[in-house]
């Protein structure tokens, strides 16, 4: 989603089509691109369902590539990920107002009151093409804009969408485009992910700059209130407005900027590092290369500052290197990503954990009346995986919630409750709105997110970065590891207080220098994980993973992982629940894999395994290296042994691995399984 000087529109498709790769793991069903026609005041519109691949073929054989050199150009393209209509090209955006693409319109969120807004829209005698809320959108506008042109007013492209945006409920972050409004692109959010990269050909002056941003939506159009692209001050020094259309580079020339807009620092973080992320309620206007910010409401609790931000990734770790995908890129980086979420927290030498984003909050955690952890999916398990350390090393009352179910049942949250929001993209939707109904409540939240600048990240009181590195792969992998970790550790440091705990805490930071080189030794068991994918399972319809204790989590984690991915059903269960139910599915040809890893519940985990084999089932065992005591009618899994409540991390890595081959065997595209997306931003 972009808006650039002096390009051609091959050129502007081109950088719109590499973007949309980049956020197909934000959902991938079809993928749709406007961009200018041959006239200024055209808008052509493409669209195709499956990957992005998928446009670019169209867009490579019906756009005639004029030579044309326009002076601005914009475009705007998006993948989806249906929530309203099924996938189609029709229901792909970008949506339209009118056959003649007078007002263009892409969308990430719900709109919630779209049905009533249809109802009256068709009533006015608009045609609907979609089957989706965003269409309204399109349409609303164009219905607004026609009222206000019949009373011999022509509204602002600006007051126009503060207009269409009134009427809605429910998130979002748009781009509008119009051929009333050629060379101008508009762009808002509501609880949708949005940010502005900014690039110059030369190095900018400053470091650091602010925008002032408007705040009173009753002016007609920024008289005083907003600044533009170039900021009202820049390192204190206010610039002289006529040096409005242009950034000054290190030698005082000026020089014109190209915008990124974009849901997702990774789709820009080829063209540039530097970005502005836009708060809920902001509306940001770009029109002949100049960017203003205005506000959908007033508030005045809200600050007027929004910095531009230099982002830390760099496009080599968002591309798959020598790998085959992803998924197995992020699998084999584990070895490091552990380490990089330990860095600087975890000292060795003195047995100390550090986590600066929680410091000044330790006293209030330390006091609370009950942690409750919220989470979807992986996330979610790496909260159950960590529960028991907390319990243990905090003595604090812990519960661990599904967001939707804990939303869904509005659970009783007071002051004195910490609540721990733990999300790799920090854009889970569900997540989101836990958190902020736990806000709304006065509990302190914590993040622990993946993604700095991300919603989470932003909105808790504090927290944890996990600093795995970008993770592309919808199954998540690298991430549910680091997540282990940064739980760990901050169980770790809330547990310092306890002299009773020092040897147990001094075990398990030694259990944490171990990891990396342990996570290699499970790594090489990659070649009889594919064998036993390819030789056992590969044509079985289901496959139990049985466990208990610590392994509760890595039964949950193991089995999503091969169903998300391979599609065969697979079910994590607690063997101490064995007997009550699931003992039932259990003959010659039920495939089980158990974890029989050493730690206190070891002996009740053999009885689970005596209990399956008297049932003539064969389990694959996954236990540590050396265990004398399985024979050799076992076929198992032989993984290093770690402090106990690190074991978890290791006895996930053969069950990704697993998931990963099954997945290959299976030939689904690894990193893109049917009917998922990496980041669900919508409830
Ligand atoms: C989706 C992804 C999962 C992920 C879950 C939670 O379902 O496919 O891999 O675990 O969302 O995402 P989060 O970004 O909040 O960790």
């Amino acid at each position: 989603l972009n808006y650039l000087v002096d390009q051609d529109r091959k050129a502007i498709s081109d950088i719109l089509l590499a973007g949309l790769s980049r956020l197909e793991y934000r959902g991938y069903d079809s993928a749709g691109i406007a961009i200018n026609g041959d006239e200024d005041n055209q808008v052509q519109i493409f669209k195709q369902v499956g990957k992005v691949a998928a446009l670019r073929k169209l867009v490579d054989e019906e756009s005639t590539n004029t030579d044309k050199v326009f002076n601005i150009h914009s475009g705007m393209a998006h993948t989806r990920w249906a929530t309203h209509g099924q996938p189609s090209p029709i229901n792909s955006h970008p949506h339209r107002s009118n056959a003649q693409n007078a007002f263009t319109v892409v969308h990430n969120g719900i709109i919630t009151n779209y049905k009533e807004l249809k109802t009256l829209l068709v009533n006015k005698g608009y045609v609907f093409e979609s089957e989706t809320d965003t269409e309204v959108v399109a349409k609303l506008t164009q219905y607004l804009y026609d009222t206000q042109v019949s009373t011999g007013r022509k509204p602002n492209f600006v007051d126009l969408v503060k207009s269409v945006v009134k009427e809605l409920e429910g998130a979002f972050a748009f781009i509008f485009k119009s051929t009333y409004f050629p060379n101008e692109l508009i762009t808002t959010r509501r609880g949708s992910p949005l940010l502005i990269g900014l690039k110059t050909s030369k190095k900018l002056k400053v470091d650091f700059l602010d925008v002032e941003v408007g705040t009173d939506n009753t002016q007609p159009q920024d008289q005083t209130s907003n600044v533009l692209a170039v900021p009202g001050t820049v390192g204190g020094t206010p610039l002289a407005r006529s040096q409005s259309r242009a950034f000054v580079t290190e030698n005082g020339e000026q020089q014109p900027i190209e915008y990124f807009i974009a849901s997702d620092p990774s789709a820009v973080v080829e063209h540039t590092k530097r970005v502005l992320y836009l708060e809920d309620d902001d509306l940001a206007h770009i029109q002949k290369g100049e960017l203003r910010i205005h506000r959908l409401k007033r508030d005045d609790s809200m600050s007027t500052i929004r910095a531009i931000q230099t982002l830390e990734i760099e496009l080599a770790a968002i591309m798959k290197g020598q790998f085959d995908s992803f998924m197995q890129k992020e699998i084999y980086e584990q070895p490091e990503s552990v380490v990089n979420t330990m860095r600087g927290r975890v000292h060795f030498d003195n047995a100390q954990v550090n986590l600066g984003g929680l410091r000044a909050y330790l006293p209030h955690i330390r006091r609370c009346r009950r942690i409750v952890f919220i989470a979807c999916g992986t996330s979610y398990h790496s909260c159950i995986a960590t529960r028991q350390l907390f319990e243990e090393l905090t003595e604090i009352p812990i519960s661990a919630e599904l967001a939707s179910d804990f939303l869904d049942r509005r659970c009783p949250i007071f002051r004195d409750d910490v609540c721990i929001f733990v999300s790799q993209s920090g854009e889970t939707a569900d997540t989101i709105l836990a958190m902020r109904y736990c806000l709304e409540r006065g509990s302190l939240c914590v993040g622990i997110t993946n993604t700095v600048g991300s919603t989470i990240s932003r909105e808790t009181h504090c927290g944890v970065h996990i600093n795995a590195g970008p993770e592309i792969g919808v199954a998540s992998t690298k991430a549910y590891t680091s997540q282990f970790i940064a739980l760990v550790m901050m169980a770790l440091q809330l547990g310092d207080d306890r002299v009773s705990m020092l040897e147990r805490r001094k075990d398990i930071i030694q259990g944490l220098k171990e990891l990396p080189d342990k996570i290699k030794e499970v790594l090489k068991l990659d070649s009889q994980l594919q064998q036993l994918a390819q030789n056992v399972l590969h044509k079985e319809k289901s496959l139990l993973i049985l466990g208990r204790g610590l392994q509760n989590a890595t039964c949950l984690e193991g089995a999503l992982k091969i169903k998300e991915i391979s599609y065969m059903h697979s079910e994590g269960i607690l063997a101490g629940e064995l007997k009550h139910g699931p003992l039932a599915l259990i003959d010659e040809n039920m495939p089980v894999i158990l974890l029989m890893t050493k730690d206190s519940l070891y002996p009740k985990v053999r009885s689970a395994l005596e209990q399956v084999t008297a049932r003539k089932g064969s389990p694959i065992v996954i236990c540590n290296v050396g265990d004398t005591n399985l024979s050799d009618d076992y076929r198992t899994i032989p993984v290093p042994e770690v402090v106990d409540s690190l074991q978890g991390i290791l006895n996930i890595i053969p069950l990704q691995l697993l998931s990963y081959h099954l997945a290959v065997l299976n030939g689904v595209d690894v990193d893109f399984p049917r009917n998922l997306a990496k980041s669900v931003t919508v409830e």
